[in-house]
């Protein structure tokens, strides 16, 4: 495979920001991209084939095009056996009832091994080429997810979980075996050698650590020039609770900006509640919100309104936030994302702009690149990126959307995102490996 030069053909579809920074939609209806060891050299427009070098050629058929990978950049690995369970609950009781005692089960390597295989194979085969993963409070658990990820080839953000604060059941670490924890783990995962895969600090939520513990994980994030993921301002309770933890903190995210934990290389989930102060400190600071739409909704924990989070030049992302999610699947998110958009807009005036199809492409693409800042990397399919991208085919077998009569490249995206599925997500490519 080494220097090989692979040449796809075909039509792409994509984002991309324009000369003033405003996202588009980019339909190339007669493509090439060359790929060579997993990195696009060039995107040619009609392209003539016989004129290209290239070792392999690849058509893709008629009705077929090209799309980004994925961005998932909220998920927990651990919680998937617990998909469809508890959403007659909110956050603080689902976490009590459902959710503890099933991450407590990873102190068993060989269950910990099966969930994380399914989850990794089941995220690439549905269009997920990027992760951001939250994985378990215990070492070894986290590192099994980090080695499926690299055996499978996904791009992967791996978390090791960190709660300091003590608990009746035993889930927690105190703070100096949390530290030690994170360092061996941040180790471990660099010992794997792969590009693919690299770990993320993880203080879970500001209730469940010391602030000695958030201070200590904002200087090792420093110190290996990491990225930093956690939760923020979900549900009404929780913030209530922070303010209880941490009185000197008049805000959710002052508790993380006294820890110095917040960057450009940030992201926190949720963030349904934030008040203007904390956008400030959130835009100042260049940190990203990743918006859970499905989880907001299954837990109650509120409509967010991204449209508030992006007029304030906050970076969104998207994360299915798996077991409060009750999808692995991005496009599943995108139109929860959609659903709670018009929600949100059913209460305010008419000038109110709810999201629309190219807004949650955007969002599952580029947008989540951005909001991980690796969008140098991935987030479309332009010359100096890494060819992460799916093919979509509306014809395939067992297609859920019907093709009938034939439609532009434009509203076909469209029916993929409202009404399509992984079926018709036919090939996945990582860094130009196929993987489905
Ligand atoms: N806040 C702290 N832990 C969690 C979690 O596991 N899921 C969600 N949705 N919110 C959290
Ligand atoms: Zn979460």
């Amino acid at each position: 495979m080494t220097g090989k030069k692979f040449l796809f053909i075909g039509p792409i579809v994509q984002t991309i920001k324009n000369k003033s920074a405003k996202v588009e939609l980019q339909i190339i209806e007669d493509a090439g991209v060359l790929v060579q060891d997993g990195q696009i050299l060039e995107v040619f427009k009609k392209p003539e084939v016989s004129d290209i070098e290239a070792d392999v050629v690849t058509k893709l058929d008629k009705g077929q095009f090209l799309v980004p990978g994925f961005i998932d950049c909220h998920v927990h690995a651990v919680q998937l056996p617990n998909i469809g369970l508890g959403y007659d609950k909110s956050l603080l009781d689902w976490l009590e009832a459902h959710t503890f005692p099933l991450e407590l089960k990873y102190s068993d390597n060989e269950f910990a091994d099966k969930v994380f295989d399914f989850v990794v194979k089941r995220t690439l085969s549905l269009g997920t080429t990027t992760a951001c993963y939250f994985a378990s409070l215990y070492n070894e658990a986290s590192l099994i997810l980090a080695k499926k990820a690299a055996k499978y080839h996904q791009r992967a953000f791996v978390g090791k979980l960190n709660m300091d604060r003590a608990r009746d059941d035993n889930y927690y670490e105190n703070k100096s075996l949390s530290i030690a924890n994170t360092r061996k783990f941040i180790e471990d995962i660099y010992a794997l050698k792969c590009s693919l895969v690299s770990p993320i600090i993880t203080p879970r939520f500001a209730l469940s650590c010391t602030m000695e513990l958030l201070k200590e994980l904002g200087k090792i994030a420093e110190e290996y020039n990491l990225h930093i993921q956690s939760h923020i301002s979900e549900n009404i309770g929780e913030i209530a609770e922070c303010k209880l933890l941490f009185p000197d903190c008049p805000t959710y995210t002052e508790v993380y900006e006294k820890a110095k934990l917040l960057t450009s290389k940030t992201v926190l989930a949720h963030g349904v509640y934030l008040e203007d102060s904390e956008l400030k400190i959130l835009n100042n600071r260049k940190s990203a919100i990743i918006h859970c739409p499905s989880s907001n909704t299954n837990l109650k924990s509120g409509l967010c309104d991204i449209q508030r989070l992006r007029s304030n030049q906050i970076t969104v992302g998207l994360g299915t936030d798996v077991a409060g999610g009750n999808n692995l699947c991005i496009l599943d998110v995108m139109r929860s994302a959609l659903q709670v958009s018009n929600h949100i807009g059913f209460m305010k005036d008419k000038s109110y702009k709810s999201i629309n199809y190219v807004d949650v492409f955007y969002l599952a693409t580029l947008g989540g690149a951005e909001a991980l800042s690796i969008d140098d990397k991935v987030g479309n399919l332009v010359a100096g990126k890494k060819f992460d991208a799916l093919v979509i085919d509306l014809n395939a077998e067992d297609s859920p959307v019907d093709n009938l009569k034939s439609f532009s490249l434009e509203d076909q995206l469209q029916r993929f995102i409202y009404s399509g599925d992984d079926r018709n997500i036919i090939n996945v490519y990582v860094e130009g490996h196929k993987v489905k």
